[in-house]
This record gives structure tokens, C-alpha cells and sequence, in this order.
């Protein structure tokens, strides 16, 4: 039986400006963050989970193909015309914070860099797609990063309600969907990616991460305010990687284990963005591990005022666990840690592939929250290949969209409230991890190297016209 999406389900497809726009210094955009990351999956994972990071720019050795991206700062009207042709009925982009603020901290925005996002959003709105747009994406400004120590800064709160009392000034009437932080728990996994610092030492990264952590959360709070306030029919979802925990066998041990981790990794910030309040449990895991959180007078009043209006999630995997992991075992598992599924196949760089992991992520979403859930990244990274007629055969990524699309139908069966599904990387961007191109997402392939070579020409691939029929169907034809 086919499954049954609701009427008005928003599909779509997802994205980031600094993985795609490319003209890193163009229209007074100041640096950011993805600017100073190279390419290559070596460089760039081995800094994530490095400390002592210098962030700056040695172009005498690496690459940094986040400055270029695939141009999409000049090509977005044929992007976007290709987008409308499959048929989305939304867009996910994210704004680069330091097109707006080019340091992060000044009292004036930037014209420029104000005027392109309405350029991209009145393109969007001529072919009836609604944006979905996250406010930071791993973008935050650089001179925040070097000045300020990033998000372990309480500045930044300060700093950042300036920048979307900016957005929602401008824009409202053209965005009423926003996301605040995009995968906000990844924070203590890669504080690099969301939080704008590097830590000193490993003792010091859970204390600095879950600081910056309070931080975003008030940030996000008086977001969630500010666009009622401004924009009252707007909707502001939170945004986590989400990653269900299975217990590797039937252990007690394990099976505890796996649910301690579930618990800090998945629900500890949904906990906080959706219900308003730090979980009691986070205690006990504070106090074992030495964390103490500095807050001022109104936080928690904040915090809990400024709830989310649905929760967006990214789903690429699920992670398989046990307490005490030998020394083959670990970093066999996916990038997120735990230890290999043998039940499940891998991608090419070794993300367990798990259709039912999103149905059940999606339960154990709604179940605790009953809020309105979003998917708002899934998709398979993979190497294509262009055939001698151009042709792309990407039945691997059909396969992976349509077993996921499925699981998605089950869960709404089950009783899920979904939005929508904006599959990652619609169009092959620079990937946010290995900052490679030939780790691939898009239904559109674009011409574009690792090494940095290729013309950018965009072309369809097989799963173009997939999506185009799932779209046209409401899922009904997968
Ligand atoms: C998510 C990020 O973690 O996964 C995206 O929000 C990222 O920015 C996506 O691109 C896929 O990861 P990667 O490393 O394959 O690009």
C-alpha cells in the first residue's frame, strides 16, 4: 500500500550558504568560519576533532573550496528555476551571518549583503517556494571566532539578537519559517562546527561546549520572541542532529548505556528548546563531569518563554552502542562514535545506512514532545559518475531517498505530525565534514572538483526526475 503524506506536505530540498554560495568576499561579506576550513577529508576531520586550532588561512597549503562553493551568489536564478522545475514547494538556505554583520559586531548592517538575500528570496516567491531559512550554519563570523572565543562569549547573545532583529525587520513578509541553530547538539561533538571555537585541550571541551550551549539557548530564546513579536504568523523550529541510540545487544548495561547517551546527545537540548527548562537529568551528568553552567538573573524565564514552535531534525544515520568498547571496536561506527551495526550497510565514508532508525527517530520525537516535527536533512553522500552522454544513473541515491520517504509514511501512520521533507544537498555542494565535492547529495550534479577544477555547469540526474514524481504525487509514487 502506498504510503499517504498530508496535503500541503512541504517538500523540498536543503542547503547552507557557506556550502554553496561561494563569493567569499564579495558584497562586503566578511569572513566566517567555513572560510578558514581547507578541503580534503583528512585536513578538515582531523581538525574537527582536533584542539588548538589557529584559524587562519595558509592558502600555500590547502585548498579552501568553501570560497568558491558552486556560485551559487551569482547562478541562484537558474538554481532556483531548477528547484521550481522538480516541483519544490520549499527551499532550505541558510543567511551567512557576516553578509549581514561582516564582523559579527558592528551596529550597522550591510546593505549588500541584505539586498542578495532579497534577491533570493523574491526568485524564490516567483516560482511559489516558500524559504525555510536557518539563521547560523556553521557560519559563524570569523572576527567573532578571533575576538570574542565564539559562543563560549556571552557577547554573542547580544551580537546575535542584533542580527535577526535585522532578518525579521527585513524580511518578514517573505520568510515565515525560520531555524535558529542549525544541529545545536552537535555542539559538544564538533564545538568547531557550531559553537566558532577550538578548544584548548579535551578537559577543557565539555565545560566550554555546554557554556556556549546556555549561550545559544538564551540567543535562540529571545529569537523565538523577537519573531512573534515581528512577525506574528511566523513559525521558529529548533534544529538537531538526531541519531536514535540502539544498545548493541540485550545487556542491561549496554542497554543503560545506550539510553545515558540518547539521553545527553538527542533529547538534552530538545528538552530545553521545546520544553523551556534544563532537564532534571542533566544534573547528575554536570556534576560528574565537572560542569558548571554561569547564567544571568532572567535566563530561565527566557528560556522558558521562548520555546520553539517545531522541531527540525537532520537524519543521515542511527548509532550503535556498548559501555565498554575494545580498542578495534571504537571508531568503527559511524562519524558520530559508537561501534558497528552489523545489521546495517555503510556509505562510502562509512555512514550506516538505517531507513527505519528515521521512523524511529521520528516516534521518539513525537512521542515526548507532541510538537510538529520537520525533516530538514537526510540524503546520501556517494560518489557519481558522468556517463559518456551525460547521463547520471544515481539509482544508489534513489534507493536510499525512497527507502527513507517510505519510513517517513510509516511514522505518519503512526501518528507523527510532519511538515515536511527537505532532502540534503538538492543541488552537490562542498561537503560540511570532508570539505570534499565528490561527496555528492544533489539531484542536480554540478561540475565541480575536489581540486577545484570544472566549468560549474548544473545538469539533471536520474534522481532529478525521481523527485520531480514523488513531489508530483505527494509520495504516492516512489
Ligand atoms: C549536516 C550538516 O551535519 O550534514 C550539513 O548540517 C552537512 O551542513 C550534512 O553538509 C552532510 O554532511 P557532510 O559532511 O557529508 O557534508
Amino acid at each position: 500500500m502506498a504510503v499517504k503524506f498530508p496535503e500541503g506536505f512541504l517538500w523540498g530540498g536543503a542547503t547552507a550558504a557557506n556550502q554553496l554560495e561561494g563569493a567569499y568576499q564579495e558584497g562586503g561579506k566578511g569572513l566566517n568560519l567555513a572560510d578558514v576550513l581547507p578541503g580534503g577529508k583528512e585536513n578538515r576531520l582531523g581538525l574537527l576533532s582536533s584542539t588548538g586550532f589557529n584559524f587562519e588561512i595558509d592558502q600555500s597549503k590547502y585548498h579552501y573550496p568553501n570560497h568558491e562553493g558552486i556560485d551559487f551568489y551569482h547562478r541562484y536564478k537558474e538554481d532556483i528555476a531548477l528547484f521550481a522545475e522538480m516541483g519544490f514547494k520549499t527551499f532550505r538556505m541558510s543567511i551567512a551571518w557576516s553578509r549581514i554583520f561582516p564582523n559579527g559586531d558592528e551596529l550597522e548592517p550591510n546593505e549588500e549583503g541584505l539586498a542578495f538575500y532579497d534577491r533570493v528570496f523574491d526568485e524564490l516567491a516567483k516560482h511559489n517556494i516558500e524559504p525555510l531559512v536557518t539563521i547560523a550554519h556553521y557560519e559563524t563570523p570569523l572576527h567573532l571566532i578571533k575576538e570574542y572565543g565564539g559562543w563560549r562569549n556571552r557577547k554573542l547573545v547580544e551580537f546575535f539578537e542584533r542580527y535577526v532583529t535585522v532578518l525579521f525587520n527585513r524580511y518578514k513578509g517573505k520568510v515565515k519559517y525560520w531555524l535558529t541553530f542549525n544541529e545545536i547538539n552537535g555542539a559538544t561533538h564538533m564545538p568547531l562546527f557550531g559553537l566558532g571555537f577550538s578548544p584548548e585541550k579535551e578537559e577543557t571541551r565539555l565545560q566550554d561546549s555546554f557554556q556556549g550551549l546556555h549561550h545559544q539557548f538564551v540567543a535562540s530564546a529571545k529569537a523565538v520572541q523577537l519573531a512573534h513579536e515581528i512577525m506574528p504568523d511566523s513559525q521558529v523550529g529548533c534544529m538537531l542532529i538526531y541519531a536514535p541510540v540502539y544498545s548493541f545487544d540485550s545487556n542491561p548495561e549496554n542497554v543503560l548505556y545506550a539510553q545515558e547517551e540518547a539521553r545527553i546527545f538527542n533529547n538534552f537540548c530538545g528538552d530545553v528548546q521545546v520544553r523551556g527548562e534544563y532537564p532534571s537529568f542533566i544534573d547528575r551528568y554536570f556534576r560528574e563531569n565537572n560542569i558548571n553552567i554561569e547564567m544571568e538573573d532572567g535566563d530561565l524565564e527566557l528560556i522558558k518563554q521562548g520555546t520553539v514552535d517545531f522541531i527540525s531534525f537532520s537524519y543521515y544515520m542511527s548509532r550503535t552502542d556498548k559501555k565498554t568498547k575494545t580498542p578495534e571496536e571504537i571508531g568503527q561506527g559511524n562519524l558520530i562514535g559508537g561501534v558497528k551495526n552489523p545489521f546495517l550497510k555503510a556509505s562510502d565514508w562509512g555512514w550506516e545506512i538505517d531507513p527505519i532508525g528515521l521512523r524511529i527517530a521520528l516516534n521518539e520525537l513525537y512521542g515526548r514532545y507532541q510538537v510538529p516535527l520537520f525533516v530538514v536533512e537526510n540524503g546520501l553522500g556517494a560518489y557519481d559518475k558522468v556517463e559518456e552522454d551525460g547521463s547520471i544513473n544515481d539509482d544508489y541515491r534513489i534507493n536510499y531517498l525512497r527507502e527513507h520517504i517510505k519510513a517517513m509514511g510509516e511514522a505518519v501512520d503512526d501518528g507523527v505530525e510532519l511538515m515536511g521533507y527537505t532532502a540534503w544537498g538538492c543541488i552537490d555542494l562542498v561537503s560540511a565534514s570532508s570539505g570534499e565535492m565528490s561527496k555528492r547529495y544533489g539531484f542536480i550534479y554540478v561540475d565541480r572538483h575536489d581540486d577545484g577544477s570544472g566549468s560549474l555547469e548544473r545538469s539533471r540526474k536520474k534522481s532529478f526526475f525521481w523527485y520531480k514524481n514523488v513531489i508530483a504525487t505527494n509520495g504516492e509514487e516512489l
